[in-house]
């Protein structure tokens, strides 16, 4: 079926739902475009948080989707490919860190998790974070008590850089943004060097160090909109630059090419398609379903999260 057929009867289901499409910023173009709402992993827990929809149709990953339920239980999350996962997730398995606290059990760490990860690590933590707040949530970790960050070591290096805060780092990280190197960085500003580079902090720090602004995918955008730079290098998944081109016009978008598929994509982002989007809304499955002593311990820190970063 043409996009445009599809589209339509996205439409009309998501009327006779009474559904909400939620996108990241990593999804397809024509998936985005048919979104309500497009955003990074802070805005659409939010948002998710305060609909009154019935129905959220998540065109994200499983941990996003996943957060969503905890936050709003009463309403019905829909992942159009369940399949769709996550790398940093998986660097972190909820039996490695139970082990892990309990081997440790003297330490009584504090332990600060990037959303990317499961409900069973989210119910383990004590506060969530995103990259859009983690500096904020990390500067009230109370100071007599060790600090564990979970899953993303580069992440919780450059918090803990820009905070001053120690912390032990779990050595997982993202297969797409492990990938940039600093002699791609190098090539992109000699070809264009009056181009600002913009990086997300899953990074490795020798990428981050070539940075002009490192922030969350969210923060890409507002950075570019108000710098008075007109070319950027942005080092992240390829999703952003739909996003950016959109909302920031007249403004030059540079990709690093990484991967098999010579672009930065998360294969994980892009399981999810307009005809998928479609089929769950007919379904009404792949549906989001999470037992809810786990939720309910998953929800304590996402919360203290929400209240932190207001
Ligand atoms: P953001 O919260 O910045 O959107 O990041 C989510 C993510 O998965 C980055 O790889
Ligand atoms: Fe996970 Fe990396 Fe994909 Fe983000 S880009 S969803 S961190 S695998």
């Amino acid at each position: 079926m043409q996009a445009s057929g599809l589209i339509a009867e996205i439409r009309q289901l998501k009327k006779h739902r009474n559904a909400v499409i939620l996108a990241h910023s990593y999804q397809r173009p024509e998936i985005q475009d048919v979104a309500d709402f497009v955003g990074d992993s802070l805005a659409l827990a939010r948002y998710a948080q305060q609909t009154s929809c019935d129905v959220i149709a998540f065109c994200g990953v499983h941990f996003m989707a996943e957060t969503a339920c905890i936050l709003n239980p009463s309403r019905t999350v829909l992942l159009p490919d369940k399949e769709a996962s996550c790398s940093l997730e998986s660097s972190c398995p909820t039996g490695e860190l139970t082990d892990f606290l309990q081997a440790n059990k003297e330490k009584n760490y504090y332990v600060i998790a990037y959303i990317n990860c499961s409900i069973g690590v989210k119910a383990l933590a004590d506060v969530i974070v995103t990259s859009s707040n983690a500096q904020q949530i990390v500067e009230t970790a109370p100071v007599d008590r060790p600090i564990l960050f979970v899953p993303d070591e580069n992440l919780g290096a450059w918090v803990a850089e820009k905070t001053g805060r120690k912390m032990t780092l779990w050595r997982g990280s993202c297969h797409v943004h492990r990938l940039f190197t600093r002699d791609q960085i190098l090539q992109a500003k000699q070809q264009f060097p009056d181009a600002q580079v913009v990086c997300h902090p899953e990074c490795r720090e020798v990428v981050r160090l070539l940075a002009d602004h490192i922030c969350s995918t969210e923060k890409m955008i507002n950075y570019c909109r108000q710098s008075s730079a007109k070319c950027f290098i942005i080092v992240t998944e390829n999703g952003i630059l739909h996003r950016l081109r959109k909302l920031v016009p007249g403004k030059d978008f540079i990709s690093i090419s990484t991967g098999t598929c010579g672009c930065a994509e998360c294969e994980f982002m892009k399981l999810n398609t307009l005809e998928k989007l479609r089929n769950c809304l007919r379904d009404m499955s792949p549906v989001i379903s999470l037992p809810e002593d786990l939720r309910a311990r998953a929800l304590v820190p996402l919360q203290r999260m929400l209240e932190l970063s207001c």
